[in-house]
């Protein structure tokens, strides 16, 4: 019989409150012969603070253990910046091969976006996640002087560009509109440019199906906000990544409900499922986070691990959820999860 034995780490802030809804969703949306265990994690400030820890070799042994990872957030204004970020997130994508960050913008009925008009927004950006400078490559020399010189080094290897950028087209031929654009900056950062550029027109060759178009990060930007409808899947470097997905969930409904996946496509380590938003410490505790984001999350790792009918069904309960959400008038983080788990139940 099939189980999922799901690693959970809710986290700071409204972490906590989120997972609970995205765990709500999942057992309501999971048939009966498939058995659900759970096994919840404390990582965040809270361990932190008590332990100096963020996450240690025997946490990230215990951690593979598990067929996938649920998330809520990390991160507390009483912890200096950097320390939770390289410490517990960074270091578990690297540490599990997350190479391809998910991360789907669709703006769905009843949602509100800042762009003129209702556009058509569906597109799926693949963030590289392991490379680029992300990596901790660089110095500094002569510290807190005004002779500071400080470098971010920048890697990217063929092998990390190339299974991305495989990854991205393979997405792109099973979409409808099977467009693929590739966005760096080759006209400046020409080593990574033309690494980049080069391997994406050499993958190319073997999806003929596939449209392929090639924009600058910053023309981009642009587009993302006067013509997102022209994105189908978008292939990136990890920062690039980062930074046009924040601004891809601002044109699609806010970071409410944005959702992504940290994916080890291969299944060798487990892959992470959270939503693109923070811990929010301003609102934790309160009722007022809205889970969606999460339970989108939960639609993902559901897909990664193959059960498309479960994720489409969520899916689905979150489409019917948002194109009445003006009628229903504020609900707190807890009505928003059971009215999805009804859904998907039902
Ligand atoms: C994200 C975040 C992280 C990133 C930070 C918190 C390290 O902004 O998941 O997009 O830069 O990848
Ligand atoms: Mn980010």
């Amino acid at each position: 019989s099939r189980s999922i034995n799901l690693a959970v780490i809710p986290g700071d802030g409204i972490g906590q409150e989120v997972v609970a809804e995205g765990l709500k969703v999942l057992s309501a949306v999971l048939p009966q012969d498939v058995k659900l265990e759970t096994k919840e994690y404390d990582f965040g400030a809270k361990r932190y603070h008590a332990t100096g820890e963020t996450l240690t070799n025997a946490d990230l042994a215990a951690l593979k253990q598990h067929d996938a990872i649920l998330l809520g957030a990390i991160g507390d204004p009483s912890v200096p910046s950097g320390v939770l970020e390289r410490g517990f997130l960074l270091k578990l994508r690297f540490a599990f091969d997350h190479h391809v960050n998910l991360r789907p913008s669709k703006l769905l009925p009843g949602v509100t976006t800042p762009l003129a008009g209702q556009p058509e927004i569906d597109f799926v950006v693949v963030r590289e996640g392991t490379e680029g400078p992300y990596t901790g490559n660089g110095g500094t020399i002569r510290q807190g002087t005004a002779d500071e010189v400080a470098t971010e080094v920048s890697v990217n290897t063929a092998y990390g560009v190339e299974r991305v950028v495989r990854d991205a087209f393979g997405r792109a031929q099973a979409r409808a509109r099977k467009k693929l654009t590739l966005v760096h900056k080759n006209n400046v950062l020409t080593f990574a440019g033309h690494l980049w550029t080069n391997t994406f027109h050499r993958v190319a060759q073997e999806f003929p199906e596939v449209t392929t178009d090639y924009l600058h990060v910053d023309a981009a930007t642009i587009f993302l906000v006067t013509q997102p409808e022209r994105f189908d899947v978008i292939v990136t470097d990890n920062l690039f990544g980062d930074i046009i997905t924040d601004l891809a969930a601002a044109v699609s409904g806010g970071i409410g409900v944005a959702a992504s996946g940290n994916i080890n496509p291969g299944r060798e380590f487990p892959s992470m499922f959270e939503p693109v938003h923070g811990s929010a410490p301003d609102i934790a505790g309160q009722g007022k986070a809205d889970p969606t984001a999460t339970v989108l999350s939960v639609a993902l790792l559901l897909r990664h691990l193959g059960y498309d009918t479960e994720a489409d069904r969520i899916d689905a309960a979150v489409a019917a959820d948002l194109t009445e959400r003006s009628a229903q008038g504020a609900r707190t983080t807890v009505q928003i999860g059971d009215a999805l788990a009804a859904r998907v139940a039902g």
